[in-house]
């Protein structure tokens, strides 16, 4: 909790303060009606409506390396990485997961993939961990744009975000853009499939439902079938830290 470390993990915290816990204040509107109840409320697209002001823009890059740094680590050691040169992180944020991953893997390339606005902190956070010669940002919209080439393309904290056709429509570009062998790993606060024992997994699902307009949390049999929709085979579900699994599917 000392802002002045590199393994500081409060900025989730200081986001919880400023937004999150003025936003649940809109709870019952959320429940009744099914809008978002942040910036996003009208049905905006709710990172262009948060990234508009820049000092919202670096506090919620920050609070994500916060509340992914336990999950980013354990990625960074239980993925078999021995099999792979590459890795691209998709919706990096700042970059944690990337930076944790390279960090414990020196063999591996790094990419981290986000809207253009990111890039900046993205390369300040980089180059704070010396990992600028290894690891570089590609800018774009995952709406728009190719993925990049990689691997292994990697999705924390992304399908909860989105509505059940974006979710579709992500692990469609993450199959297109691997190479035969490559692997898929999403990771989420993976929701157990009888519904019962994540309770932190159903409120981070009630979370995405005040921050944005279509997104869920959702199960590790919901994401498998997701992903051999896609073509993906061999999926399971790993525990990671806390609430936190990931699913890997292999192309
Ligand atoms: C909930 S955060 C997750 C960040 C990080 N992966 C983590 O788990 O800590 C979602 C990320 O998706 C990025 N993002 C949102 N819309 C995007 C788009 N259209 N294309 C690429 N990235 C996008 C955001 O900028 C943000 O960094």
């Amino acid at each position: 909790m000392d802002k002045s470390k590199p393994s500081y993990i409060g900025g989730i915290l200081e986001m919880a303060n400023h937004r999150l816990y003025p936003f649940w204040g809109s709870l019952t509107a959320a429940v009744r009606t099914g809008e978002s109840q942040n910036e996003s409320k009208g049905g905006q697209d709710p990172f262009t409506a948060l990234y508009a002001d820049p000092a919202k823009l670096r506090e919620f890059l920050r609070a994500m390396s916060g509340v992914s740094r336990g999950a980013n680590m354990a990625i960074a050691q239980k993925f078999p990485w021995g099999d792979y040169r590459s890795c691209a992180d998709i919706g990096t944020a700042q970059g944690d997961l990337v930076t944790q991953i390279t960090l414990a893997q020196p063999h591996l390339q790094g990419i981290g993939f986000d809207l253009p606005e990111v890039g900046p902190i993205f390369e300040e956070y980089i180059a704070s961990n010396g990992l600028d010669a290894r690891v570089r940002f590609a800018g774009g919209s995952f709406f728009t744009d190719e993925l990049p080439k990689a691997d292994v393309l990697l999705f924390g904290h992304i399908l909860h975000d989105w509505d059940l056709a974006t979710k579709r429509m992500l692990l469609q570009k993450a199959y297109a853009a691997l190479p035969t062998g490559g692997a898929v790993v999403v990771y989420d606060s993976i929701i157990d499939d009888a519904r019962k024992e994540n309770a932190f997994g159903l409120l981070m699902s009630l979370n995405m439902l005040i921050e944005t307009p279509g997104g869920f949390d959702y199960t590790g049999a919901d994401c498998i079938g997701w992903m051999q929709e896609a073509g993906f085979t061999h999926c399971r579900v790993e525990h990671l830290v806390g609430p936190d699994s990931m699913v890997i599917g292999i192309k």
